[in-house]
């Protein structure tokens, strides 16, 4: 049987008229608009950093979706896809017109990416205006699912939150009381800030400073003289992608004793380049590269193969993005129209992803554990155990929660 749709407005299916009504009547002969549609690609836009700071962030993103969903048959819902791919350069100044080159200019079916928790904030408010299913793959801005949260907008990612507040805890458990932190300056430095001090103060923390450093800016010379003279018992601190790589160079050159802490995002994709400067780093993060579970194994061996380079969280996004897409789709064969019921598919999905299997929050936000690993050798980062457990973010300010 065709499937129909016979709404004219996307609001109004948003706002709850039936697309199961439009199925009861797709019974007759006469070809319908999505039996037309069907022959059509499905559109995927894609807003991800090819250059600069987060490159290569984009890049495993990106392959790890298409990954998934070439695993899948290279389809959804059975039906053809054109890939739309925009860099998003990780410049929130160029993320409203990057957006609306891909919503409104090549009117995709589904947006997904950014890194960047600034062009995440642009992107939403059109998707969240124009009702565009958007899957946010990596970028953790509270708000997205938190005070402009919609039925149309999902993370397959993590909040800023969510890594951060449980290496308050982990911190005071290593004994460690006055803390430094540092982090770039812009949505993401201040959320993962937030997050660590909601454990790490109420446990009896106390953060002597906070270093906040222009993104996308690596000059952290004087910055770490400032540490070496504050003598914290440990360093908190936010970097990523080619600023994180540098970062942990320069702390190691610098002499710097002092214990380093922060989000994986210290560590992912950037062990390597970092070598012995990253030994003894202790993260959390929702995934950790020798995770014990069989779709994390199958994960890395194909992806290593379909691209030769390793498996990193950034992959992993991208990866449990393209299942994502793949299970919505094939909810509704196809039917891009039926939107009410694609969300509810998607509510209702389970995630088997590399990280543990997951599920999504009433804000459409991952319920993953959050584990705890350590640099133990050049290269080699270990799980240490589960920080925290199947942690929801508290999603302030989200009507749907
Ligand atoms: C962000 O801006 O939300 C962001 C960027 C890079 C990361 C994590 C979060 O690795």
């Amino acid at each position: 049987m065709t499937k129909s749709i016979t709404s004219t407005s996307r609001r109004r299916f948003l706002g709850g008229v039936g697309a199961a009504a439009g199925v009861a009547a797709a019974t007759s002969s006469v070809p319908t608009r999505f039996a037309i549609g069907q022959q059509a690609k499905i559109k995927v836009g894609i807003l991800l950093p090819y250059t600069g700071t987060f490159a290569a962030l984009g890049h495993n993103i990106t392959d790890a979706m298409k990954l998934a969903i070439n695993q899948a048959g290279g389809k959804l819902g059975g039906r053809e896809i054109e890939y739309i791919a925009v860099d998003s350069e990780a410049d929130p100044a160029k993320a409203t017109a990057n957006t609306n080159k891909l919503v409104v200019g090549s009117k995709v079916d589904v947006i997904t990416g950014p890194v960047h928790s600034g062009v995440a904030a642009a992107m939403v408010k059109i998707t969240r205006e124009e009702e565009t299913l958007t899957v946010i793959s990596n970028a953790g801005a509270g708000a997205a699912t938190g005070e402009m949260c919609a039925p149309n907008i999902f993370r397959t990612s993590f909040t800023n939150w969510q890594p951060a507040f449980p290496c308050g805890s982990v911190v005071l458990k290593d004994g460690h009381k006055r803390v430094v932190m540092m982090y770039w300056k812009y949505a993401a430095g201040f959320e993962f800030a937030g997050g660590f001090r909601d454990s790490f103060v109420p446990g009896g923390g106390t953060v002597m400073k906070e270093i906040q450093v222009d993104f996308p800016n690596v000059e952290f010379q004087a910055h770490l003289t400032e540490i070496a003279a504050l003598k914290p018992d440990a360093v908190y601190v936010f970097f990523a992608g080619g600023g994180a790589a540098k970062f942990v160079k320069d702390y190691h050159a610098a002499g710097i004793k002092i214990p380093l802490y922060g989000s994986g995002f210290l560590t992912d994709g950037v062990l390597q380049a970092q070598d012995e400067a990253a030994v003894g780093i202790k993260t959390t993060l929702h995934y950790a590269n020798d995770l014990d579970n069989p779709a994390n194994k199958k994960f890395r061996a194909d992806f290593k193969a379909a691209t030769n380079r390793d498996a990193d969280v950034y992959a992993v996004q991208g990866y449990d993005t393209g299942t994502f897409l793949v299970q919505a789709y094939a909810a509704v064969n196809g039917d891009t129209g039926a939107k009410k019921q694609i969300i509810a598919a998607m509510e209702k999905a389970t995630i088997d992803s590399p990280r543990g299997k997951f599920t999504f929050s009433k804000a459409h936000n991952p319920i993953q554990n959050i584990y705890l690993r350590q640099v133990k050798a050049p290269g080699q980062e270990v799980f240490l155990g589960v920080a925290h457990e199947a942690l929801a973010d508290p999603a302030k300010g989200c009507k749907m929660a």
